[in-house]
């Protein structure tokens, strides 16, 4: 039996497999976010254990015989998060997430001060961590000085599992700190940001084992000595859930952030655009992808200011979407990374009238996501100036992922504005969890990632309809044209 734990931002789920891999069961809990400041984002790391305990409880309660026989875990957790302990391996602060836009200025200093672009080949953005040390220490310099471990969400988690410090080489490429060619830290970047490889947890494949679950944690759940491998950061998990492992597939995810993913042979940068270009999470791999910081939660977000669900409002939607809405939407609520890596954009609707009525915006909503979803895209497949044309990732289709994708208008509204095939999972559970999951039976077998990242069957296709396309192109220009008026271009 294999276990597979997820640190979601709204959320931390477990998925039990049994020996030929089938899914058993899982359990759930939710996480709350805590936003001290407009562009803050924070979580307790103890409240991602607490949940961790309520789940495994309650799987406990259902499956005591096959948790008894678990013999990997495997983790997958939210990227970019900084965790600082102390020398009691207790969080000195709460966990600065990836969605928290407040170390802009601190990002421009790093920049300045090393080559993060050239070593890392990735911007400096506000949601990476090393930024996020900076703003530490230059506000909170008692905190800094007393900095242990910098330990990403699901590594917090692994030092409760196992008592070591450990990470993978995908999460550990959002730090800003990894040599992501070299699949390495960093010693000039560490010492840019004055830290040094001490304060880092070792690195690891994602399917190599890191280290043994405690035996206090085995007996609470009645299991036996289970190894915990070193998984991945949620999206290249998800790869991993899906059998994205090999160039020329990809998959869109639609949670709260927007996710465009391919997996490379070679690192693959592309700072002009604000690319992530990171190891995948198995040797001698790499992917590229685009990140759009607000997809399902800009959804969310128009439910709550409207006092409303998001189930309810989507049916408030023609079943079949025939024309494009006259409502443009920027979905910038916290800030944007690719294209434009601007942790001070923002939200915004243009075009209304006295006519637009709610089911307007919420397809222009919808439309909106699409559309950065669609620059995400088109910034992944764009060829770095100074690279080969043949190491251009191309995508024809794409899986697609995430809450967001239980809507058939959005499916369509997706597949015309990004003009490409949307393949949809057949029922199941393909996520991250079930990524980390696989990582682990790799790391207990030794089985090689291709022979156990299968991609699922695929029960639909969504093939761009033609008159949608001619619509979204049009809209697609007028939206490209907002965000330039409303706001300088920071891409630096
Ligand atoms: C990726 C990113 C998000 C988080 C959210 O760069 O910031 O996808 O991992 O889970």
């Amino acid at each position: 039996m294999y276990l597979g734990i997820d640190i979601g931002t709204s959320g931390v789920k477990i998925l039990l497999l049994d020996q030929s891999h089938k899914l058993v069961g899982s359990a759930s809990a939710p996480l709350m976010v805590t936003r001290p400041e407009i562009s803050w984002s924070e979580q307790d790391p103890d409240d991602w254990v607490s949940a961790i305990i309520q789940a495994m409880d309650e799987l406990y309660q259902r499956y005591p015989k096959q948790l008894a026989s678990v013999c990997g875990i495997g983790l997958s957790g939210q990227m970019h998060g900084a965790v600082l302990i102390g020398v009691d391996d207790k969080p000195l602060r709460p966990c600065i997430l990836w969605n928290d836009g407040r170390s802009e200025q601190q990002c421009t200093q790093l920049s300045q001060i090393a080559d993060f672009k050239g070593i890392t080949g990735n911007l400096v953005m506000p949601g990476f961590t090393a930024p996020k040390l900076r703003w530490v220490e230059q506000n909170e310099p008692e905190v800094f000085s007393k900095i242990h471990k910098v330990l990403l969400p699901k590594d917090y988690v692994r030092l409760w599992l196992t008592g070591t410090y450990g990470t993978d080489l995908s999460d550990a490429s959002g730090t800003l700190w990894l040599n992501v060619a070299q699949r390495d830290w960093s010693d000039t970047l560490l010492t840019a940001t004055h830290l040094s490889r001490q304060h880092m947890p070792a690195l690891f494949e994602g399917n190599a084992i890191t280290g043994q679950l405690r035996p206090e944690l085995a007996k609470r759940w009645h299991m036996s000595s289970a190894i915990v491998a070193g998984g991945g950061g949620d999206n290249a998990a998800s790869a991993c859930g899906m059998g994205v492992i090999a160039p020329g597939n990809g998959f869109i995810s639609l949670g709260t952030s927007g996710v465009v993913f391919a997996p490379t042979t070679t690192a693959q940068p592309n700072t002009q655009s604000a690319v992530h270009s990171f190891c995948h999470a198995f040797p001698d791999m790499w992917h590229t992808m685009g990140v759009t910081l607000c997809a399902a939660d800009s959804l969310s977000w128009l439910a709550n200011v409207t006092n409303t669900s998001v189930t309810t409002m989507v049916n408030t939607l023609p079943s079949i979407i025939e024309r494009a809405s006259d409502v443009q939407f920027l979905p910038y609520l916290s800030g944007e990374r690719t294209p434009h890596n601007d942790a001070n954009a923002r939200g915004a609707f243009v075009g209304l009238h006295r006519a637009t009525s709610s089911e307007d915006l919420v397809q222009a909503v919808m439309e909106g996501v699409a559309f950065a979803l669609t620059d995400c895209l088109s910034a992944i497949t764009k060829v770095n100036a100074q690279q080969d044309t043949q190491l251009a990732t191309e995508l024809n289709s794409a899986f697609v992922v995430g809450g967001g994708s239980s809507s058939s208008q959005w499916l369509d509204i997706i597949a015309a504005a990004m003009n490409i095939d949307l393949l949809v999972p057949e029922q199941g559970d393909y996520g991250a969890a079930l990524g980390a999951a696989r990582l682990a039976i790799c790391a207990v077998t030794g089985e090689h990632i291709s022979s156990i990242c299968l991609q699922p069957k695929v029960s639909k296709v969504i093939h761009p309809k033609p008159n949608l396309v001619e619509q979204y192109q049009r809209s697609y220009e007028k939206f490209s044209t907002i965000y330039p008026s409303l706001y300088s271009q920071r891409v630096s």
